[in-house]
């Protein structure tokens, strides 16, 4: 079975205190997993050290870090390689959000780069895609989430491919309170494992976990994840609520 993962995204909140206490209230919480499913909470960089080391005895919860440079060292001040990730022990990385790609005009071409630097070090990559508002208005999504999975991971080889996480997130639903519905959902998840299943066949499109992330709470968890190819959730508000994302992480299939 593939993975089933609730991935919490915490962008830019929370002081360093109190991701240490949410962490501390998620994990006494003692959630049983079975072995198919994942918990990875991405967390700001200064984070990430204390977070690796919160779940380092916690079987099935990891660390992501929510992005990286597209340049392997150098001169750029103010940002983070995959090296560095790697050399703290940070297995994924989320890439592609909305708000990079909007706010920092990230491109798929980038977005390339940072896959094959981030695979280059053993991190498994959350690659996001979703349309804009006008873009489902004008019923072209299918066209435009194709063409972003197709510029930045098309040219990985089958090994490679199999390494990534795919997150379908709608910029209409993120931070929104306006979830896909869940037949919306699974509609495009549906439509994206066909893309991947074209293009490297069906055992790899079959094992790609493919995440829903937009507006996910407790109380919608469970009837987005029912869809048979929504394989759990990257979930911004809600994960900063410890009973929220309790609910969440149960809420796996
Ligand atoms: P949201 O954010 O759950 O607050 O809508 C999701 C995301 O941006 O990953």
């Amino acid at each position: 079975m593939r993975k089933q993962i609730a991935a919490a995204n915490w962008k830019m909140n929370l002081t360093y205190q109190q991701g240490e206490k949410l962490l501390d209230d998620i994990l006494t919480a003692k959630i049983p997993l079975a072995p198919h499913q994942q918990v990875i909470f991405t967390v700001p960089y200064p984070y990430l050290i204390m977070a690796n080391s919160a779940v380092a005895n916690e079987n099935n919860y990891a660390v992501a870090a929510q992005n990286c440079y597209h340049k392997k060292s150098g001169a750029f001040t103010g940002e983070v390689s995959t090296e560095m990730l790697q050399s703290i022990g940070i297995k994924y990385c989320v890439i592609g959000h909305s708000e990079r790609r909007e706010y920092f005009a990230e491109s798929n071409q980038q977005l390339a780069e940072k896959i094959d630097l981030l695979l280059e070090k053993s991190i498994q990559p959350i690659f996001c895609c979703g349309e804009a508002l006008s873009i489902r208005e004008a019923g072209t999504q299918n066209n435009w989430v194709e063409t972003q999975l197709k510029e930045s991971l098309f040219h990985l080889q089958p090994g490679d491919m199999e390494k990534v996480i795919i997150a379908y997130e709608p910029i209409w639903a993120i931070g929104t309170g306006k979830t896909a519905s869940a037949a919306q959902a699974q509609e495009m998840h549906e439509f994206i494992r066909s893309i991947i299943q074209q293009k490297y066949g069906t055992a790899i499109a079959d094992n790609l976990s493919i995440l829903y992330g937009g507006s996910v709470k407790g109380a919608n968890a469970g009837e987005i994840f029912a869809g048979p190819d929504v394989d759990g959730g990257l979930v911004g508000g809600a994960s900063l609520v410890a009973e929220e994302f309790i609910a969440i992480i149960k809420a796996l299939k």
